[in-house]
């Protein structure tokens, strides 16, 4: 009697697993079938030959060709793997001390030699950066990709979107050329990047710091005993700076706060999606990271709204949710009183990679917060005075005893292009509570596994101790 009671019961069980399973099984299909969906078959395999001969169908379909962002034809999962490489990174996979030894660096007079000085740390220190890492732009570009676009670099005379329109032709042909199966809007995608990087109708699009850059730099630092959890960046960018401080929380199991500077309004639309996405990915409180829109070298306290600095300046403009008295910030490994956005002198570091002077317009003149950059109205001498010399000077005061001022920036390769290093170098001299450290480099491993001769300097200096 027991025993088939117990057998009832055990199949009922049964059952319901197994409903579970179809249920289950079945919003997984309906959800394949919707990111199937979003990118959209333009071509099918078998017309292809057909296209390639017919000008006259081709010239009708070009007609409507529009470019797409990876965002309209993609899911965000689309970076979920990027995200989990990010997390495996060792700092063993960038060092290579070799290299440097013989390295130069491009256009830096008197910096044939990169060293870094600081008692402990390891004199020559490069970032490989290999294509893995490239890959992973793509979790800023998923969001961004848009304002990348709408930045031009000063060579170019088009933007993004008039290049395509004229590059199209060429993209279709080569895409119906060389891709397998059916051409839809990602095969267009891919074949939009290889044509911007061939010889026949060359696009430079404005570049994207690699998160996996900005990782290792917060490893190498932590690593050699400059602790790492208060970041600070006073040129966020499109935020790859903030993707590498979010990884290196996780990495840290908590405790890191980020918070970026920048002016550029279209950027700003999409800071707090990336954020949260990766945040909700690796279950980590996204408010600790932070985005101010403002000009770094101005006074943006009043947009920090911790209820000590909104006392000082008297000025209420908070943006809303930035500081949530309802977190329980110990919960998240912080104290309530470093909260993201607090003007005190406690960061470890702030590293970024500021405008190099006029290389990349962010924000096209004319429209909404373009008086904001950094280069407008600055001749290089300047700007190199105003700007970056006074970010730095207000660096070191949000800096704690020991942390460190870590920043990419280089002079041009263009052969007309002014060169502003040494100034900087030369000016910083004068910020009596920094210390010139050295450099540290990066440079890409290209597909064929050689290494770039390009070594891209990071600037140290420590607040002195
Ligand atoms: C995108 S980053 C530079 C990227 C870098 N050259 C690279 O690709 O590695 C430069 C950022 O500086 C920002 N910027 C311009 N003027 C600024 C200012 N006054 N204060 C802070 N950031 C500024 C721009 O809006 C832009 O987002």
């Amino acid at each position: 009697m027991l025993f088939n009671y117990f057998l009832i019961v055990f199949l009922l069980l049964l059952c319901i697993i197994l409903f579970c399973n179809i249920i289950l099984q079945k919003a997984e299909r309906t959800a394949g079938a919707e990111k199937k969906d979003k990118d959209k078959i333009l071509i099918k395999e078998a017309d292809r030959e057909s296209y390639l001969k017919d000008i006259k169908k081709r010239k009708e379909f070009l007609k409507t060709l529009k470019y797409k962002y990876l965002r309209e034809i993609m899911y965000p999962n689309v970076i979920d793997d990027n995200i989990k490489s990010m997390l495996n990174t060792q700092l063993k996979n960038y060092e290579d001390s070799e290299i440097t030894k013989t390295s130069i660096i491009q256009h830096t007079e008197n910096f044939t030699k990169p060293y870094l000085d600081i008692k402990g740390f390891p004199k020559q220190y490069n970032i490989i950066v290999t294509q893995e890492h490239l890959t992973n732009t793509i979790i800023v570009d998923y969001f961004q990709e848009k304002c990348r676009f709408i930045c031009k670099r000063k060579e170019e005379k088009d933007t993004f979107l008039q290049w395509f329109e004229k590059a199209k032709t060429l993209i279709i042909k080569t895409a119906l050329k060389f891709a397998s199966g059916d051409i839809t809007y990602k095969t267009i995608y891919n074949y939009t990047k290889i044509v911007s990087h061939g010889q026949l109708l060359p696009y430079y699009s404005c570049t994207e710091f690699v998160p996996d850059i900005a990782l290792a730099v917060f490893m190498f630092f932590d690593n050699y005993g400059i602790r790492i959890r208060r970041i600070l960046d006073m040129s966020a960018g499109r935020g790859s700076r903030m993707v590498g401080a979010i990884i290196w929380n996780k990495m840290v199991n908590g405790g890191c706060t980020y918070l970026g500077v920048d002016p550029d309004p279209c950027s700003h639309k999409y800071y707090n999606e990336m954020r949260d996405y990766i945040c909700s990915k690796l279950n980590i409180n996204p408010e600790a990271f932070q985005v101010i829109n403002s000009e770094f070298e101005k006074d943006f306290t009043h947009l920090l709204p911790s209820p000590e600095i909104k006392e000082k300046s008297g000025k209420n403009e908070t943006k809303p949710g930035f500081f949530n008295e309802e977190i329980d910030w110990k919960k998240i490994g912080l104290k309530e009183e470093i909260a993201a956005g607090d003007v005190v002198n406690d960061y470890d570091i702030m590293f970024s990679s500021p405008p190099y002077f006029d290389l990349e317009v962010y924000v096209p003149p004319g429209t909404e917060g373009a008086e904001k950059q950094s280069i407008v109205g600055s001749d290089c001498d300047s700007w190199v005075n105003n700007f970056i010399i006074v970010s730095m000077r207000k660096t070191s005061n949000m800096l704690r005893d020991g942390g460190v001022l870590a920043m990419n920036i280089e002079n041009s390769q263009r052969e007309d292009a002014v060169h502003y290093m040494e100034k900087i170098l030369d000016a910083a001299k004068d910020i009596e509570t920094l210390k010139f450290r050295g450099c540290i480099t990066f440079n890409n491993k290209r597909y064929d596994g050689t290494l770039s001769n390009i070594f891209h300097p990071i600037w140290i200096w420590q607040k002195h101790v």
